[in-house]
Protein backbone atom coordinates (compact mmCIF):
# COMPACT_ATOMS: atom_id res chain seq x y z
CA UNK A 1 0.00 0.00 0.00
CA UNK A 2 0.89 4.04 -0.30
CA UNK A 3 2.04 4.95 -3.64
CA UNK A 4 4.93 7.10 -4.40
CA UNK A 5 6.09 9.30 -7.35
CA UNK A 6 8.76 11.50 -8.96
CA UNK A 7 8.99 13.84 -11.31
CA UNK A 8 11.84 15.77 -13.24
CA UNK A 9 10.56 18.19 -15.78
CA UNK A 10 7.90 21.27 -15.90
CA UNK A 11 4.80 22.14 -13.95
CA UNK A 12 6.50 19.67 -11.16
CA UNK A 13 4.08 20.54 -8.90
CA UNK A 14 0.84 19.89 -10.60
CA UNK A 15 2.42 16.47 -12.44
CA UNK A 16 2.78 14.97 -8.56
CA UNK A 17 -0.25 16.16 -7.84
CA UNK A 18 -1.93 14.62 -10.61
CA UNK A 19 0.01 11.19 -10.21
CA UNK A 20 -0.91 10.94 -6.46
CA UNK A 21 -4.83 11.46 -7.32
CA UNK A 22 -4.01 8.24 -9.67
CA UNK A 23 -2.21 5.99 -6.79
CA UNK A 24 -4.66 7.69 -4.07
CA UNK A 25 -6.15 4.22 -4.48
CA UNK A 26 -3.32 2.62 -2.51
CA UNK A 27 -3.83 4.30 0.36
CA UNK A 28 -5.90 8.10 1.68
CA UNK A 29 -4.45 8.60 5.53
CA UNK A 30 -2.40 11.46 4.39
CA UNK A 31 -0.35 12.70 1.18
CA UNK A 32 2.77 14.81 0.61
CA UNK A 33 5.47 16.39 -1.70
CA UNK A 34 8.64 17.81 -1.59
CA UNK A 35 9.97 20.09 -4.30
CA UNK A 36 13.75 20.85 -4.87
CA UNK A 37 13.94 24.16 -7.03
CA UNK A 38 17.31 26.28 -6.49
CA UNK A 39 18.31 24.48 -3.96
CA UNK A 40 15.84 24.66 -1.51
CA UNK A 41 12.89 22.52 -0.75
CA UNK A 42 9.23 23.19 -1.08
CA UNK A 43 7.48 20.64 1.77
CA UNK A 44 3.43 20.39 1.79
CA UNK A 45 2.21 17.90 3.82
CA UNK A 46 -1.83 16.79 4.27
CA UNK A 47 -4.22 14.29 6.34
CA UNK A 48 -6.38 12.79 4.38
CA UNK A 49 -7.56 13.09 0.90
CA UNK A 50 -4.95 14.47 -2.28
CA UNK A 51 -7.48 16.72 -2.93
CA UNK A 52 -6.28 18.13 0.88
CA UNK A 53 -3.07 18.54 -0.30
CA UNK A 54 -3.79 20.34 -3.52
CA UNK A 55 -5.55 22.79 -2.07
CA UNK A 56 -2.56 23.85 -0.12
CA UNK A 57 0.30 23.41 -2.20
CA UNK A 58 1.34 26.33 -4.33
CA UNK A 59 1.20 25.52 -7.72
CA UNK A 60 3.89 26.98 -9.83
CA UNK A 61 4.16 26.37 -13.90
CA UNK A 62 7.92 25.96 -13.44
CA UNK A 63 10.88 23.17 -14.04
CA UNK A 64 12.12 21.22 -11.07
CA UNK A 65 12.50 18.06 -9.64
CA UNK A 66 9.96 16.50 -6.71
CA UNK A 67 8.72 13.26 -4.84
CA UNK A 68 5.22 12.92 -3.44
CA UNK A 69 3.63 10.20 -1.09
CA UNK A 70 0.40 8.79 -0.32
CA UNK A 71 -0.10 7.13 2.24
CA UNK A 72 -1.78 3.54 3.47
CA UNK A 73 -0.41 4.14 7.40
CA UNK A 74 1.49 1.06 9.37
CA UNK A 75 3.41 2.22 11.66
CA UNK A 76 2.29 5.00 13.69
CA UNK A 77 -1.06 6.96 13.34
CA UNK A 78 -1.93 9.57 10.89
CA UNK A 79 -0.42 12.46 11.92
CA UNK A 80 1.66 15.24 9.71
CA UNK A 81 4.51 14.04 11.42
CA UNK A 82 4.05 10.24 9.45
CA UNK A 83 3.06 11.73 6.73
CA UNK A 84 5.92 11.11 3.87
CA UNK A 85 8.27 12.71 2.54
CA UNK A 86 10.50 11.86 5.51
CA UNK A 87 13.86 13.65 5.72
CA UNK A 88 17.54 13.35 7.26
CA UNK A 89 18.64 14.84 10.57
CA UNK A 90 19.72 18.20 8.73
CA UNK A 91 16.94 18.22 6.36
CA UNK A 92 18.65 18.04 2.96
CA UNK A 93 17.46 14.40 1.85
CA UNK A 94 14.07 13.93 1.63
CA UNK A 95 12.71 10.31 0.91
CA UNK A 96 9.08 8.51 -0.03
CA UNK A 97 8.68 5.00 0.42
CA UNK A 98 6.35 2.16 -0.08
CA UNK A 99 6.63 -1.15 2.31
CA UNK A 100 7.89 -1.79 5.33
CA UNK A 101 11.11 -1.95 7.08
CA UNK A 102 11.20 -4.70 9.25
CA UNK A 103 14.20 -4.03 10.82
CA UNK A 104 13.69 -0.51 11.68
CA UNK A 105 13.22 -1.08 15.24
CA UNK A 106 17.06 -1.87 15.25
CA UNK A 107 17.83 0.69 13.51
CA UNK A 108 16.02 2.95 15.07
CA UNK A 109 17.75 2.46 18.40
CA UNK A 110 20.74 2.11 17.24
CA UNK A 111 21.09 5.61 15.27
CA UNK A 112 18.91 7.14 18.61
CA UNK A 113 21.97 5.75 20.75
CA UNK A 114 24.43 8.26 18.20
CA UNK A 115 21.86 11.33 19.03
CA UNK A 116 19.90 11.16 16.32
CA UNK A 117 16.49 12.83 16.40
CA UNK A 118 13.20 10.99 15.36
CA UNK A 119 10.02 13.71 15.12
CA UNK A 120 7.64 10.54 13.71
CA UNK A 121 6.64 7.08 14.66
CA UNK A 122 7.18 5.75 11.08
CA UNK A 123 9.67 2.78 10.02
CA UNK A 124 10.25 5.08 6.59
CA UNK A 125 11.60 7.77 8.36
CA UNK A 126 14.26 5.14 9.75
CA UNK A 127 15.53 4.99 6.43
CA UNK A 128 15.83 9.02 5.62
CA UNK A 129 17.56 9.72 9.05
CA UNK A 130 20.23 6.79 7.23
CA UNK A 131 21.13 9.50 4.68
CA UNK A 132 22.94 13.07 4.68
CA UNK A 133 24.48 14.99 2.43
CA UNK A 134 24.80 14.67 -1.16
CA UNK A 135 23.53 11.50 -2.72
CA UNK A 136 25.10 8.84 -4.75
CA UNK A 137 24.76 5.24 -5.90
CA UNK A 138 26.88 4.04 -3.34
CA UNK A 139 24.91 5.74 -0.66
CA UNK A 140 21.98 4.09 -2.19
CA UNK A 141 23.70 0.46 -2.23
CA UNK A 142 24.46 1.08 1.65
CA UNK A 143 21.17 2.21 2.48
CA UNK A 144 19.88 -0.96 0.55
CA UNK A 145 22.28 -3.33 2.51
CA UNK A 146 21.20 -1.72 6.12
CA UNK A 147 17.11 -2.33 5.33
CA UNK A 148 15.62 -5.63 5.66
CA UNK A 149 11.64 -5.79 4.36
CA UNK A 150 9.93 -4.45 1.29
CA UNK A 151 10.59 -0.74 -0.31
CA UNK A 152 10.15 1.21 -3.08
CA UNK A 153 12.18 4.54 -2.34
CA UNK A 154 12.35 7.66 -4.51
CA UNK A 155 14.54 9.87 -2.45
CA UNK A 156 16.20 13.70 -3.53
CA UNK A 157 18.90 15.85 -1.83
CA UNK A 158 19.17 19.61 -2.27
CA UNK A 159 23.06 18.80 -3.33
CA UNK A 160 21.64 16.73 -6.56
CA UNK A 161 19.81 16.74 -9.42
CA UNK A 162 18.53 13.75 -9.51
CA UNK A 163 15.86 11.45 -7.92
CA UNK A 164 17.66 8.22 -6.66
CA UNK A 165 15.47 4.88 -6.35
CA UNK A 166 15.89 1.56 -4.61
CA UNK A 167 12.93 -1.46 -4.99
CA UNK A 168 12.29 -5.02 -3.24
CA UNK A 169 8.66 -6.72 -3.06
CA UNK A 170 6.79 -3.06 -3.50
CA UNK A 171 6.27 -1.76 -7.54
CA UNK A 172 8.13 0.62 -8.82
CA UNK A 173 8.50 1.32 -12.41
CA UNK A 174 10.88 4.42 -14.75
CA UNK A 175 9.85 6.05 -17.31
CA UNK A 176 11.52 8.57 -19.40
CA UNK A 177 9.17 11.47 -21.89
CA UNK A 178 10.03 13.86 -24.35
CA UNK A 179 11.01 16.26 -21.84
CA UNK A 180 10.65 15.06 -18.40
CA UNK A 181 11.72 12.05 -16.17
CA UNK A 182 9.10 10.14 -13.92
CA UNK A 183 8.86 7.10 -11.48
CA UNK A 184 6.13 5.44 -9.87
CA UNK A 185 4.16 2.94 -8.35
CA UNK A 186 2.19 2.55 -11.32
CA UNK A 187 2.41 3.20 -14.51
CA UNK A 188 -0.91 4.82 -14.85
CA UNK A 189 0.91 7.34 -13.50
CA UNK A 190 2.78 8.58 -17.11
CA UNK A 191 -0.28 8.39 -19.24
CA UNK A 192 0.30 11.72 -21.28
CA UNK A 193 4.05 11.96 -20.68
CA UNK A 194 5.88 8.77 -21.66
CA UNK A 195 5.08 6.25 -24.31
CA UNK A 196 6.84 3.26 -22.43
CA UNK A 197 8.14 2.38 -18.72
CA UNK A 198 10.75 -0.14 -17.51
CA UNK A 199 10.07 -2.26 -14.34
CA UNK A 200 12.42 -2.20 -11.98
CA UNK A 201 13.39 -5.20 -10.37
CA UNK A 202 13.65 -6.45 -6.98
CA UNK A 203 16.78 -6.06 -5.76
CA UNK A 204 17.30 -3.02 -8.21
CA UNK A 205 18.76 0.37 -7.38
CA UNK A 206 19.08 3.46 -9.38
CA UNK A 207 19.60 7.27 -10.67
CA UNK A 208 17.21 9.13 -12.19
CA UNK A 209 17.69 12.62 -14.22
CA UNK A 210 16.32 14.26 -17.02
CA UNK A 211 16.04 11.55 -19.64
CA UNK A 212 18.82 9.25 -18.61
CA UNK A 213 18.27 6.39 -15.79
CA UNK A 214 20.72 4.20 -14.59
CA UNK A 215 19.82 1.05 -12.96
CA UNK A 216 21.94 -1.29 -10.97
CA UNK A 217 21.06 -4.72 -9.82
CA UNK A 218 21.75 -6.79 -6.79
CA UNK A 219 25.04 -7.73 -7.68
CA UNK A 220 26.17 -4.11 -7.77
CA UNK A 221 25.90 -4.43 -12.40
CA UNK A 222 24.77 -1.80 -14.41
CA UNK A 223 21.47 -3.26 -16.60
CA UNK A 224 20.47 -2.57 -19.26
CA UNK A 225 16.64 -3.03 -19.96
CA UNK A 226 13.96 -2.80 -22.51
CA UNK A 227 11.06 -0.37 -21.99
CA UNK A 228 7.46 -1.78 -22.52
CA UNK A 229 5.14 -0.13 -23.88
CA UNK A 230 2.70 1.76 -21.95
CA UNK A 231 -0.81 0.69 -22.82
CA UNK A 232 -3.06 4.07 -22.56
CA UNK A 233 -6.43 2.40 -23.82
CA UNK A 234 -6.39 0.12 -20.37
CA UNK A 235 -5.77 3.37 -17.87
CA UNK A 236 -8.53 5.30 -19.76
CA UNK A 237 -10.43 7.08 -16.56
CA UNK A 238 -13.13 8.87 -15.05
CA UNK A 239 -16.47 7.85 -13.95
CA UNK A 240 -17.84 8.58 -17.22
CA UNK A 241 -21.28 10.50 -15.62
CA UNK A 242 -20.99 7.93 -12.93
CA UNK A 243 -21.18 9.44 -9.38
CA UNK A 244 -19.11 6.67 -8.05
CA UNK A 245 -16.64 4.32 -9.95
CA UNK A 246 -17.48 1.33 -7.84
CA UNK A 247 -21.26 1.72 -9.89
CA UNK A 248 -19.43 1.84 -13.16
CA UNK A 249 -17.23 -0.40 -12.58
CA UNK A 250 -20.57 -3.11 -11.90
CA UNK A 251 -21.78 -2.47 -15.37
CA UNK A 252 -18.69 -2.73 -16.65
CA UNK A 253 -18.88 -6.33 -16.13
CA UNK A 254 -20.40 -7.05 -19.42
CA UNK A 255 -17.46 -5.25 -21.21
CA UNK A 256 -15.62 -7.41 -19.40
CA UNK A 257 -17.75 -10.79 -20.50
CA UNK A 258 -17.14 -9.30 -23.73
CA UNK A 259 -13.76 -8.80 -23.55
CA UNK A 260 -13.03 -12.70 -22.54
CA UNK A 261 -15.23 -13.47 -25.06
CA UNK A 262 -13.88 -11.70 -27.64
CA UNK A 263 -10.08 -12.47 -26.47
CA UNK A 264 -10.10 -16.43 -25.87
CA UNK A 265 -12.00 -16.78 -28.92
CA UNK A 266 -8.96 -15.42 -30.50
CA UNK A 267 -6.08 -18.58 -31.49
CA UNK A 268 -3.58 -16.47 -29.22
CA UNK A 269 -5.30 -16.90 -25.63
CA UNK A 270 -6.95 -20.14 -27.06
CA UNK A 271 -3.33 -21.67 -27.01
CA UNK A 272 -2.58 -20.03 -23.62
CA UNK A 273 -5.63 -22.03 -22.40
CA UNK A 274 -4.47 -25.23 -24.26
CA UNK A 275 -1.07 -24.45 -22.87
CA UNK A 276 -2.21 -25.40 -19.22
CA UNK A 277 -3.62 -28.38 -20.43
CA UNK A 278 -0.22 -29.61 -21.19
CA UNK A 279 1.05 -29.04 -17.39
CA UNK A 280 1.22 -32.83 -16.07
CA UNK A 281 -0.91 -32.23 -12.39
CA UNK A 282 -2.47 -34.03 -10.27
CA UNK A 283 -3.65 -31.93 -7.44
CA UNK A 284 -4.68 -28.37 -8.15
CA UNK A 285 -4.55 -25.50 -5.80
CA UNK A 286 -6.52 -22.47 -6.20
CA UNK A 287 -4.85 -19.23 -3.92
CA UNK A 288 -5.86 -15.38 -3.43
CA UNK A 289 -7.47 -13.01 -0.72
CA UNK A 290 -10.66 -11.33 -0.13
CA UNK A 291 -12.27 -11.51 -3.24
CA UNK A 292 -9.73 -12.93 -5.37
CA UNK A 293 -9.72 -16.01 -3.07
CA UNK A 294 -13.45 -16.27 -3.32
CA UNK A 295 -13.36 -15.89 -6.80
CA UNK A 296 -11.08 -19.14 -6.27
CA UNK A 297 -13.99 -20.83 -4.35
CA UNK A 298 -15.79 -20.99 -7.44
CA UNK A 299 -12.59 -22.17 -9.39
CA UNK A 300 -12.30 -24.84 -6.66
CA UNK A 301 -16.06 -25.92 -7.29
CA UNK A 302 -15.88 -25.46 -11.10
CA UNK A 303 -12.47 -28.20 -11.38
CA UNK A 304 -14.30 -30.44 -8.78
CA UNK A 305 -17.38 -30.75 -11.37
CA UNK A 306 -15.20 -30.83 -14.69
CA UNK A 307 -12.27 -32.71 -13.54
CA UNK A 308 -10.95 -35.23 -11.45
CA UNK A 309 -8.26 -34.43 -9.45
CA UNK A 310 -8.05 -33.26 -5.84
CA UNK A 311 -8.79 -29.40 -5.63
CA UNK A 312 -8.03 -27.04 -2.83
CA UNK A 313 -8.73 -23.48 -2.45
CA UNK A 314 -6.86 -21.20 0.39
CA UNK A 315 -6.10 -17.56 1.36
CA UNK A 316 -2.81 -16.27 -0.08
CA UNK A 317 -2.47 -15.11 3.26
CA UNK A 318 -2.62 -18.68 5.42
CA UNK A 319 -0.96 -20.67 2.53
CA UNK A 320 2.55 -21.13 3.19
CA UNK A 321 2.05 -21.82 6.74
CA UNK A 322 0.65 -25.16 5.89
CA UNK A 323 2.01 -28.34 5.94
CA UNK A 324 0.53 -29.58 2.31
CA UNK A 325 1.65 -32.01 -0.82
CA UNK A 326 3.28 -29.44 -3.12
CA UNK A 327 4.90 -30.22 -5.32
CA UNK A 328 6.27 -30.65 -9.47
CA UNK A 329 2.70 -32.64 -9.71
CA UNK A 330 0.88 -29.54 -8.04
CA UNK A 331 -0.58 -26.93 -10.19
CA UNK A 332 -1.23 -23.62 -8.38
CA UNK A 333 -3.54 -20.69 -9.81
CA UNK A 334 -2.57 -17.79 -8.16
CA UNK A 335 -6.13 -15.11 -8.78
CA UNK A 336 -5.43 -11.25 -8.21
CA UNK A 337 -6.87 -8.31 -9.80
CA UNK A 338 -3.72 -6.06 -9.10
CA UNK A 339 -1.34 -8.76 -9.19
CA UNK A 340 0.51 -7.09 -6.94
CA UNK A 341 -1.09 -8.57 -3.45
CA UNK A 342 1.92 -8.97 -0.91
CA UNK A 343 0.84 -12.29 0.61
CA UNK A 344 -0.27 -13.72 -2.88
CA UNK A 345 3.29 -13.04 -4.37
CA UNK A 346 4.55 -14.66 -1.30
CA UNK A 347 2.43 -17.42 -1.77
CA UNK A 348 3.51 -17.73 -5.58
CA UNK A 349 6.90 -17.96 -4.43
CA UNK A 350 6.76 -20.46 -2.02
CA UNK A 351 4.99 -22.48 -4.81
CA UNK A 352 7.70 -22.15 -7.23
CA UNK A 353 10.59 -23.04 -4.59
CA UNK A 354 8.17 -26.45 -4.28
CA UNK A 355 8.69 -27.25 -8.17
CA UNK A 356 4.60 -26.29 -8.47
CA UNK A 357 3.93 -25.21 -11.83
CA UNK A 358 2.07 -21.24 -11.53
CA UNK A 359 -0.88 -20.17 -13.52
CA UNK A 360 -1.92 -16.70 -12.17
CA UNK A 361 -5.57 -14.92 -13.36
CA UNK A 362 -4.55 -11.39 -13.19
CA UNK A 363 -6.44 -7.70 -14.53
CA UNK A 364 -2.83 -6.23 -14.78
CA UNK A 365 -0.77 -7.96 -17.24
CA UNK A 366 2.58 -6.08 -16.01
CA UNK A 367 1.97 -6.84 -12.50
CA UNK A 368 4.68 -8.73 -10.48
CA UNK A 369 2.27 -12.12 -10.40
CA UNK A 370 1.73 -12.18 -14.07
CA UNK A 371 5.52 -11.41 -14.95
CA UNK A 372 6.18 -14.32 -12.38
CA UNK A 373 3.57 -16.99 -13.54
CA UNK A 374 4.25 -19.68 -16.00
CA UNK A 375 1.13 -19.07 -17.89
CA UNK A 376 -1.09 -15.71 -17.16
CA UNK A 377 -4.23 -15.38 -17.91
CA UNK A 378 -5.56 -11.89 -18.30
CA UNK A 379 -9.18 -11.35 -17.45
CA UNK A 380 -9.65 -8.20 -19.40
CA UNK A 381 -11.19 -5.82 -16.90
CA UNK A 382 -9.62 -2.72 -17.46
CA UNK A 383 -8.22 -0.85 -14.72
CA UNK A 384 -10.33 -1.05 -11.31
CA UNK A 385 -10.56 2.27 -9.05
CA UNK A 386 -13.04 1.55 -6.49
CA UNK A 387 -11.67 -0.01 -3.72
CA UNK A 388 -14.34 -2.94 -3.34
CA UNK A 389 -13.71 -5.56 -6.25
CA UNK A 390 -16.67 -6.09 -8.45
CA UNK A 391 -16.00 -6.07 -12.04
CA UNK A 392 -12.57 -8.19 -11.25
CA UNK A 393 -14.33 -10.86 -9.84
CA UNK A 394 -16.54 -11.23 -12.47
CA UNK A 395 -13.57 -11.60 -15.14
CA UNK A 396 -11.91 -13.41 -12.40
CA UNK A 397 -15.08 -16.05 -12.01
CA UNK A 398 -15.50 -15.98 -16.19
CA UNK A 399 -11.29 -16.92 -16.79
CA UNK A 400 -11.80 -20.18 -14.28
CA UNK A 401 -15.25 -21.35 -16.24
CA UNK A 402 -13.18 -21.33 -19.43
CA UNK A 403 -10.14 -23.13 -18.04
CA UNK A 404 -12.14 -25.95 -16.21
CA UNK A 405 -14.20 -26.18 -19.42
CA UNK A 406 -10.88 -26.58 -21.71
CA UNK A 407 -9.24 -28.65 -18.94
CA UNK A 408 -12.13 -30.95 -19.37
CA UNK A 409 -11.91 -30.72 -23.42
CA UNK A 410 -15.72 -29.02 -23.23
CA UNK A 411 -16.45 -26.01 -25.72
CA UNK A 412 -17.10 -23.03 -23.22
CA UNK A 413 -17.32 -20.03 -24.97
CA UNK A 414 -21.50 -19.79 -25.89
CA UNK A 415 -22.57 -20.35 -21.70
CA UNK A 416 -20.73 -17.22 -21.40
CA UNK A 417 -22.55 -15.38 -24.70
CA UNK A 418 -25.46 -16.01 -23.20
CA UNK A 419 -24.58 -14.87 -19.73
CA UNK A 420 -23.12 -11.66 -21.18
CA UNK A 421 -26.77 -11.37 -23.09
CA UNK A 422 -28.76 -11.81 -19.96
CA UNK A 423 -26.68 -9.88 -17.26
CA UNK A 424 -29.02 -8.46 -15.49
CA UNK A 425 -28.34 -5.50 -12.58
CA UNK A 426 -31.47 -5.63 -11.24
CA UNK A 427 -34.53 -3.36 -10.36
CA UNK A 428 -33.35 -0.23 -9.07
CA UNK A 429 -35.88 1.13 -7.03
CA UNK A 430 -36.50 -2.02 -4.90
CA UNK A 431 -32.88 -2.53 -4.60
CA UNK A 432 -32.98 0.91 -3.28
CA UNK A 433 -36.09 0.48 -1.01
CA UNK A 434 -34.32 -2.68 0.42
CA UNK A 435 -30.99 -0.48 0.88
CA UNK A 436 -32.73 2.00 2.71
CA UNK A 437 -33.67 -0.83 5.35
CA UNK A 438 -30.10 -2.32 5.54
CA UNK A 439 -28.73 0.62 6.00
CA UNK A 440 -30.58 1.24 9.23
CA UNK A 441 -29.28 -2.43 10.61
CA UNK A 442 -26.03 -3.12 12.54
CA UNK A 443 -26.12 -6.56 11.79
CA UNK A 444 -27.20 -9.21 9.10
CA UNK A 445 -26.89 -12.54 8.09
CA UNK A 446 -26.48 -14.46 4.29
CA UNK A 447 -27.40 -17.86 3.98
CA UNK A 448 -26.97 -19.91 0.82
CA UNK A 449 -25.94 -23.54 -0.12
CA UNK A 450 -22.81 -24.76 -2.85
CA UNK A 451 -22.37 -22.15 -5.27
CA UNK A 452 -24.79 -19.66 -3.42
CA UNK A 453 -22.75 -19.66 0.12
CA UNK A 454 -19.75 -18.35 -2.31
CA UNK A 455 -21.44 -15.61 -3.95
CA UNK A 456 -22.95 -14.61 -0.21
CA UNK A 457 -19.37 -14.90 1.01
CA UNK A 458 -18.27 -12.58 -1.61
CA UNK A 459 -21.64 -10.64 -1.02
CA UNK A 460 -21.28 -9.46 2.76
CA UNK A 461 -17.47 -8.88 1.77
CA UNK A 462 -18.97 -6.29 -0.26
CA UNK A 463 -21.46 -4.79 2.11
CA UNK A 464 -19.06 -4.64 5.24
CA UNK A 465 -16.02 -3.24 3.34
CA UNK A 466 -18.30 -0.28 2.00
CA UNK A 467 -21.08 0.29 4.73
CA UNK A 468 -19.53 -1.24 7.83
CA UNK A 469 -22.74 -3.05 8.38
CA UNK A 470 -21.47 -6.27 10.68
CA UNK A 471 -22.15 -9.20 8.00
CA UNK A 472 -22.15 -12.38 8.99
CA UNK A 473 -22.26 -15.95 6.22
CA UNK A 474 -23.08 -18.99 6.89
CA UNK A 475 -23.85 -22.13 4.75
CA UNK A 476 -27.67 -22.19 5.09
CA UNK A 477 -27.18 -26.14 6.43
CA UNK A 478 -25.07 -24.59 9.06
CA UNK A 479 -27.18 -22.10 10.91
CA UNK A 480 -28.59 -24.95 13.38
CA UNK A 481 -25.09 -25.36 14.35
CA UNK A 482 -24.74 -21.99 16.47
CA UNK A 483 -25.41 -19.14 14.20
CA UNK A 484 -29.24 -18.96 14.75
CA UNK A 485 -28.46 -18.23 18.17
CA UNK A 486 -27.71 -14.96 16.40
CA UNK A 487 -31.38 -14.30 15.15
CA UNK A 488 -33.62 -12.08 17.23
CA UNK A 489 -36.75 -10.57 16.31
CA UNK A 490 -36.85 -7.94 13.05
CA UNK A 491 -33.23 -9.85 12.10
CA UNK A 492 -32.22 -9.53 8.15
CA UNK A 493 -31.66 -12.71 6.47
CA UNK A 494 -30.50 -12.48 2.87
CA UNK A 495 -31.26 -16.19 1.37
CA UNK A 496 -29.42 -17.24 -2.12
CA UNK A 497 -31.07 -19.85 -3.35
CA UNK A 498 -30.06 -20.33 -7.22
CA UNK A 499 -29.34 -24.11 -7.53
CA UNK A 500 -33.17 -26.08 -7.85
CA UNK A 501 -32.05 -29.22 -6.18
CA UNK A 502 -30.84 -27.21 -2.57
CA UNK A 503 -33.76 -24.24 -3.40
CA UNK A 504 -36.52 -26.40 -0.92
CA UNK A 505 -33.61 -27.17 1.83
CA UNK A 506 -32.43 -23.51 1.64
CA UNK A 507 -35.91 -22.52 1.92
CA UNK A 508 -36.54 -24.14 5.11
CA UNK A 509 -33.54 -23.03 6.76
CA UNK A 510 -34.90 -19.45 6.33
CA UNK A 511 -38.36 -20.31 7.68
CA UNK A 512 -36.64 -21.87 11.20
CA UNK A 513 -35.17 -18.19 11.03
CA UNK A 514 -38.30 -16.68 10.40
CA UNK A 515 -40.33 -18.65 13.42
CA UNK A 516 -37.54 -16.90 15.63
CA UNK A 517 -38.37 -13.25 14.32
CA UNK A 518 -36.44 -13.08 11.08
CA UNK A 519 -36.97 -10.32 8.40
CA UNK A 520 -36.51 -12.54 5.11
CA UNK A 521 -34.96 -11.33 1.86
CA UNK A 522 -34.73 -13.96 -0.96
CA UNK A 523 -32.32 -13.35 -4.16
CA UNK A 524 -33.24 -16.67 -6.62
CA UNK A 525 -33.98 -18.08 -10.20
CA UNK A 526 -36.45 -20.93 -9.21
CA UNK A 527 -40.20 -20.15 -9.17
CA UNK A 528 -41.36 -18.04 -6.72
CA UNK A 529 -44.88 -19.78 -5.59
CA UNK A 530 -47.39 -17.70 -3.35
CA UNK A 531 -46.56 -18.76 -0.09
CA UNK A 532 -43.15 -18.66 -0.18
CA UNK A 533 -43.90 -15.03 -1.94
CA UNK A 534 -45.91 -14.34 1.67
CA UNK A 535 -42.94 -15.30 3.63
CA UNK A 536 -40.41 -13.27 1.98
CA UNK A 537 -40.21 -9.45 2.87
CA UNK A 538 -38.16 -8.81 0.28
CA UNK A 539 -37.79 -11.33 -3.24
CA UNK A 540 -35.54 -10.00 -5.89
CA UNK A 541 -35.53 -12.18 -8.52
CA UNK A 542 -32.61 -12.84 -11.26
CA UNK A 543 -32.37 -14.11 -14.80
CA UNK A 544 -31.61 -18.17 -15.06
CA UNK A 545 -28.78 -19.14 -16.41
CA UNK A 546 -25.95 -21.84 -16.35
CA UNK A 547 -25.99 -23.15 -13.09
CA UNK A 548 -22.20 -22.38 -12.76
CA UNK A 549 -23.03 -19.23 -14.16
CA UNK A 550 -25.59 -18.64 -11.16
CA UNK A 551 -22.94 -16.61 -8.98
CA UNK A 552 -21.91 -13.98 -11.22
CA UNK A 553 -25.43 -13.44 -12.61
CA UNK A 554 -26.25 -12.75 -8.29
CA UNK A 555 -23.51 -10.92 -7.69
CA UNK A 556 -23.96 -7.74 -9.65
CA UNK A 557 -27.20 -7.13 -8.43
CA UNK A 558 -25.95 -8.21 -5.02
CA UNK A 559 -22.71 -5.85 -5.50
CA UNK A 560 -25.48 -3.08 -6.30
CA UNK A 561 -26.85 -3.92 -3.38
CA UNK A 562 -24.22 -3.12 -1.14
CA UNK A 563 -23.31 0.28 -3.54
CA UNK A 564 -27.07 1.41 -2.58
CA UNK A 565 -26.29 0.72 1.34
CA UNK A 566 -23.16 2.56 1.48
CA UNK A 567 -24.76 5.71 -0.48
CA UNK A 568 -27.73 5.80 1.94
CA UNK A 569 -25.37 5.51 4.26
CA UNK A 570 -23.46 8.46 2.99
CA UNK A 571 -20.19 6.32 3.25
CA UNK A 572 -17.70 6.65 0.10
CA UNK A 573 -17.98 3.06 -1.73
CA UNK A 574 -14.90 4.29 -3.80
CA UNK A 575 -13.07 4.79 -0.93
CA UNK A 576 -14.02 3.33 2.12
CA UNK A 577 -12.69 3.31 5.83
CA UNK A 578 -9.38 2.10 6.88
CA UNK A 579 -8.49 0.03 3.00
CA UNK A 580 -6.19 0.43 0.24
CA UNK A 581 -6.91 -1.04 -2.91
CA UNK A 582 -3.53 -2.63 -3.71
CA UNK A 583 -2.67 -4.99 -0.29
CA UNK A 584 1.23 -4.50 -0.57
CA UNK A 585 2.33 -5.33 2.89
CA UNK A 586 2.16 -8.91 4.68
O1 LIG B 1 -5.55 -7.26 -6.12
P1 LIG B 1 -6.04 -8.53 -5.46
O2 LIG B 1 -7.14 -9.17 -6.22
O3 LIG B 1 -4.94 -9.49 -5.15
O4 LIG B 1 -6.64 -8.06 -4.08
C1 LIG B 1 -7.11 -8.99 -3.16
C2 LIG B 1 -7.94 -8.35 -2.07
O5 LIG B 1 -7.18 -7.43 -1.37
C3 LIG B 1 -9.18 -7.66 -2.65
O6 LIG B 1 -9.98 -8.54 -3.37
C4 LIG B 1 -10.01 -7.04 -1.51
O7 LIG B 1 -10.56 -8.05 -0.73
C5 LIG B 1 -11.10 -6.14 -2.08
N1 LIG B 1 -11.14 -4.92 -1.34
C6 LIG B 1 -12.45 -6.75 -2.04
O8 LIG B 1 -13.44 -5.94 -2.55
Amino acid sequence: MCGIIGYIGNNVEQKLLKGLEKLEYRGYDSAGLCVLRHGNFYVEKSKGSVEKLREKTCVKSEFGLGIAHTRWATHGKITIENAHPHFSSKGEVALVHNGIIENFEELKSALEEKGVYFYGETDSEVAAKLLSGRLSLKKIQNLVKKIKGTYAFAIISKKNNSIYFAKNKSPLYVAIGKDCSMIASDPSCFVGACDSFYPVDDGEYGKLDLKKVVFIDKHDKVVLKKSKKLDIDYFVDGKNGYEHFMLKEIYESKNVLGNIIQNYSSPLYKKLLEKVTEIDFNRVYFVGCGTAYHAGLIGQRYFMNNIKKDVFCERASEFSYQNRILDQKSLCVFISQSGETIDTIASLDYAKRCGAKIVSITNVSYSTIACKADINLPIFAGPEIAVASTKAFVGQCAVLFLLSKVLSGQNYIDDLVSLKEDLDFGDDEKLKRFAKKLASEDKVLFIGRGFDYITSLEASLKLKEISYINSIVEPSGELKHGPIALVEEGTILVVLATESELFIKTINNAYETKSRGAKLCLVTNQIVTETIQKEFDYVFKVKNTTSELMPVQTIVLLQKLAYYVAVTKKTNPDKPRNLAKSVTVE
